[in-house]
């Protein structure tokens, strides 16, 4: 252990070496980029889109992809293509980015929270079922910091009152539930590839769904209207043009290449730090459900017990560990519903105690902090340890 005096208090940080960098790339992003610049086509129907779209299919066991440019719009047009407007509810979790419940206020539709489970982050399906009312069309889990929702309790659920499930995979490129890839194991799926995200070209979205006729309406929607097998200028449909780039499809392709890797590697270095952590009273790790058999850990989450900690402030544990040379955050500081365009009577909130706490008690890392050998995990522990016991220091 290094200086037992705090770096927070001038004592020597437990680790001064850079976490690896994110973005990661190499020769074969070179490439593909140049290759794109040599075809002369370098719109969206360059042929790099598509053989994206094809990888990113055939990776999530799904047969259909039609790529966005982010993974907002995703949603919006997952929402539209599924003829969700006005007058109609979907249900959401109040602890996720705002774009999970924004995307259906844009549509015209109205956001319902319903709560999330303490242990997982994930929507809680008692809160789903009790937040159902006949206006209710679909609802969207979101597989929060990579753990897919529990889609056995969930999918029959929504197969029961007829709602449409849009599966929000923004964090979890790989992930699978039961041995299947998440994405197109409900409606459709939503996935983010924003400059953070486990599999990026710094900004664009994926749709992914099995569905055929849905298929054809989300690329409708992302392609000005068009219909896939018409001329130029026919547009059967109301749409935009959401079109990711041929750079951005080769960056994706260079990318996807490595996600199992990367993968394997978040996993591994996740389960270090757990089995650390089960050592540690006062910071437990989100319950990885044993049948998210991958877990992309785009996020790798705690919830924190101050108690445990001689009543330390949650802010306080994460300066101190920030300045240790580990980069924690708190993620989201109060649930969505406490956002101008998202509270009542904007949406409809059912009671969410689990998500308010989360607000509070979340600690978090960043994925590409578990890129790093698996020796470099000690550090982590090392600064917990050390917070620890500087505890009386600090407060
Ligand atoms: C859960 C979730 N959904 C949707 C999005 C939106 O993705 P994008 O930033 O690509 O628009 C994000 C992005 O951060 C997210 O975390």
């Amino acid at each position: 252990m290094p200086s037992s005096t705090l770096a927070l208090q001038g004592g020597t940080p437990v680790r001064n070496k850079a976490w690896p960098r994110w973005p990661q790339w190499d020769e074969s992003e070179r490439s593909g980029l140049l290759a794109v610049l040599e075809r002369g086509e370098w719109g969206g129907y360059d042929k790099a889109v598509r053989d994206f779209e094809a990888a990113f299919a055939a990776r999530h066991a799904a047969a259909h992809c039609v790529t966005t440019v982010n993974g907002t719009t995703t949603l919006e047009t997952a929402l539209r293509a599924l003829g969700i407007g006005p007058g109609d509810e979907v249900i959401v979790p109040p602890y996720t980015f705002v774009a999970t419940a924004s995307a259906v206020r844009i549509v015209g539709a109205t956001p319902v929270f319903a709560d999330v489970e303490l242990e997982t982050w994930n929507l809680s399906i008692p809160a789903v079922e009790a937040a159902i009312s006949e206006r209710t069309k679909a609802v969207i889990p979101v597989h929060f910091g990579g753990l897919p929702a529990d889609l056995d309790a969930l999918l029959p659920l929504a197969a029961r009152h007829g709602l449409a499930v849009i599966e929000d995979a923004a964090h979890a490129h790989g992930s699978s539930w039961n041995g299947k890839p998440v994405g197109a194991l409900g409606t459709v799926g939503s996935f983010s590839f924003q400059a953070s995200k486990n599999l990026t070209a710094g900004e664009g979205g994926a749709l992914l769904t099995n569905d055929p006729v849905l298929a054809e309406k989300l690329w409708s929607i992302a392609n000005c209207g068009r219909s896939s097998d018409g001329m130029w200028y026919e547009h059967p449909n109301l749409g935009t043009n959401l079109r990711l780039s041929g750079w951005q499809a080769a960056i994706l392709s260079a990318g996807l290449a490595r996600l199992d890797e990367q993968l394997q590697r978040r996993m591994a270095n996740a389960r270090r730090l757990r089995s650390f952590l089960e050592e540690i009273d006062g910071l437990t790790p989100q319950h990885w459900d044993p049948r998210a058999d991958a877990h992309a850990h785009h996020i790798f989450l705690m919830r924190y017990d101050a108690e445990r900690f001689a009543g330390l402030s949650r802010e306080k544990l994460i300066a101190a560990l920030r300045a240790e040379g580990i980069p924690a955050t708190a993620v989201y500081p109060y649930p969505l519903y406490q956002q101008p365009p998202l509270v009542e009577p904007y949406s409809r909130v059912t009671p969410s105690p689990n998500a308010e706490r989360l607000c509070e008690q979340t600690v978090a890392l960043g994925q590409n902090l578990l890129l790093a050998e698996p020796e470099e995990m000690d550090d982590v522990a090392n600064a917990i340890l050390k917070v620890r016991e500087n505890v009386e220091a600090l407060k």
